[in-house]
């Protein structure tokens, strides 16, 4: 189990400026993950929940690495001149990596290692080396939920490549079916 506790997370959001509506999907995807989880429990399926949300609720701490411009007006919240600056630079400096390395690499560095490993694992392209249920519910949350809302996995994916899209659907069927026997 990792050491990591609430109040480091929310330290996390305060020392990389997380923007609020990043916070609120996390906490979205944090919480489809933490049912999704009981749900497997419930089946006999042993599951680290806690490492899950813990995950869940990091999986987009550096999400504005990604950002191709700084859409303010989607960010609701009162924006400093350090939140600015903060943000520019790192999406200055970071261009050759995407989020959920550049996440992931922090909370290595911090030796939060297993939650490491499921945020590199929620990145798009990281669906064909999904092996762990852990793995596999942050990420399948994760394309769950559109900004803070729950949503069905093609409305979410609707800008996504239809060989994405099959995978994604390939990966619903195997959570569901596990669900339902
Ligand atoms: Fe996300």
């Amino acid at each position: 189990m990792t050491k990591l506790k609430a109040k480091d997370i929310y330290d996390l959001y305060k020392e990389f400026h997380v923007p609020k509506n990043v916070i609120d999907h996390m906490v979205k995807v944090a919480d489809v993950a933490e049912k999704l989880c009981d749900k497997f429990i419930k089946k006999g399926i042993k599951i680290d929940k806690e490492l899950v949300v813990k995950a869940a609720l990091l999986h987009d701490l550096l999400r504005v690495v990604d950002f191709k411009e700084l859409k303010l007006k989607r960010i609701k919240q009162h924006v400093t001149s350090e939140d600015l600056e903060f943000w520019t630079d790192l999406m200055e400096e970071h261009k050759e990596i995407n989020h959920a390395d550049l996440a992931a690499k922090i909370l290595n560095k911090r030796g939060h290692k297993r939650i490491a490993n499921l945020v590199k694992k929620h990145f798009i392209t990281e669906i064909d080396n999904l092996k762990t249920w852990e793995e596999k519910i942050v990420y399948y949350a994760d394309k769950r939920v559109k900004g803070k809302r729950k949503v069905g996995i093609k409305r979410r994916m609707r800008k996504s490549t239809k060989e994405m899209k099959k995978k994604l659907i390939q990966l619903e069927k195997e959570i569901k079916k596990v669900l339902k026997d």
